[in-house]
């Protein structure tokens, strides 16, 4: 049994609170490499800005869930090499689907968790989810609990249709689960194609979809229930068009990708949104950069040479969100 705090990890108690009274969001950014690492890292040293880093059902399989908490561990140590006295960073399990998945992250270091029972019936979501948050505060690990269901894939749960969350039934669910926070749907959707181009109106002027926008009226009914109760939107990438025609232009094929305006994830986070999840913008900047470098010179074979403007690219990205977009820059502890 590992507990976070001997790792210098953070739950994510105390920033979610600042993050609601200031009206801004913390970033949840995925990681599956050490570049993702290394770039999240930068990016939170250099904007002042506490992190969440998560870890999917699928990056465990990928990395292996030993390496991902010791990445994790390092990300702590390597925050204070850059100069930052105080990092807070948050090492989170994404869409966790069992009892187990959870205790098993809670028992190996990790300082937050998602229990994702928002597939199942009603009355099961809350029994499973108020059997991860007892086990969970027993170690003051805080627990994030889904209610509505996201279109597109949730790591290995994927949803044809969406459901925004129930307004009636949030104050239900959260007091009977005990969840710290409450991962809501209100139109957003996993994956780097969100939108149907048929659910999509286009702009005249450039030609290019607009996507449907989110639904403030479901949030905001939520927010009357929940006053300052932590609120989470997962499917949050914006699929930034240049980094979509940079991976089309160098031989890739992303038609009519999609994501959710900047200027509306901007407008969640001045609310009681208070964690935002991205991923797919970081495999898009990714993707973006190796592939145009490997066009440019077909000659370079050493990884380093192509996975460094690959990191660079991702440095990037992050900053924006932080800075433009969610607003946590500055916004460490003291
Ligand atoms: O919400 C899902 C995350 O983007 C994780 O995706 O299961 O492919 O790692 P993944
Ligand atoms: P995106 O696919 O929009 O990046 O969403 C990521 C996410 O919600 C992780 O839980
Ligand atoms: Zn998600």
């Amino acid at each position: 049994m590992v507990n976070y705090k001997d790792l210098g990890l953070v739950n994510t108690r105390e920033m979610f609170k600042r993050a609601v009274a200031g009206g801004y969001a913390i970033p949840a950014f995925n990681f599956n490499t050490m570049e993702q690492m290394q770039a999240i890292v930068q990016a939170a040293v250099e904007t002042k800005s506490p992190v969440i880093m998560q870890v999917s059902k699928g990056a465990r399989n990928y990395a292996n869930a030993t390496i991902l908490r010791y990445m994790a561990e390092g990300a702590v140590a390597y925050a204070k090499e850059l100069g930052c006295e105080h990092p807070e960073i948050v090492l989170h399990l994404d869409h966790g689907d069992s009892f187990e998945l959870c205790k098993d992250c809670i028992d190996m270091g990790f300082s937050s968790v998602m229990y994702d029972g928002s597939a199942l019936p009603y009355e099961e979501n809350i029994k499973i989810s108020r059997q991860v948050v007892e086990y969970a505060h027993q170690y003051d690990v805080t627990v994030e609990c889904e209610l509505g269901v996201l279109a597109g894939v949730e790591d290995e749960v994927a949803s044809e249709v969406s459901h925004y969350t129930k307004p009636e039934e949030v104050i239900d669910f959260a007091t009977r689960t005990g969840c710290d926070s409450l991962a809501i749907s209100i139109g957003t959707s996993h994956g780097a194609y969100k939108f149907k181009p048929e659910q999509c109106t286009r702009d005249p002027k450039t030609g290019k979809l607009v996507p449907p926008p989110l639904a403030f009226d479901v949030l905001h009914e939520i927010e009357k229930k929940l006053p300052g109760f932590p609120i989470v939107l997962h499917g949050s990438s914006s699929v930034p068009q240049e980094e979509v025609d940079t991976i089309n232009a160098y031989g890739g094929k992303l038609p009519d990708a999609i994501g959710i305006p900047e200027d509306q994830l901007r407008e969640a986070s001045k609310s009681a949104v208070c964690k935002i999840n991205i991923d797919s913008d970081s495999r898009l900047a990714m993707t973006a950069a190796i592939r145009k470098h490997l066009a440019e010179h077909p000659d370079h074979f050493d990884p380093r040479q192509y996975l460094k403007p690959a990191r660079e690219n991702m440095k990037k990205m992050y900053i924006h969100k932080i800075v433009n977009v969610l607003g946590s820059d500055g916004k460490l502890a003291e």
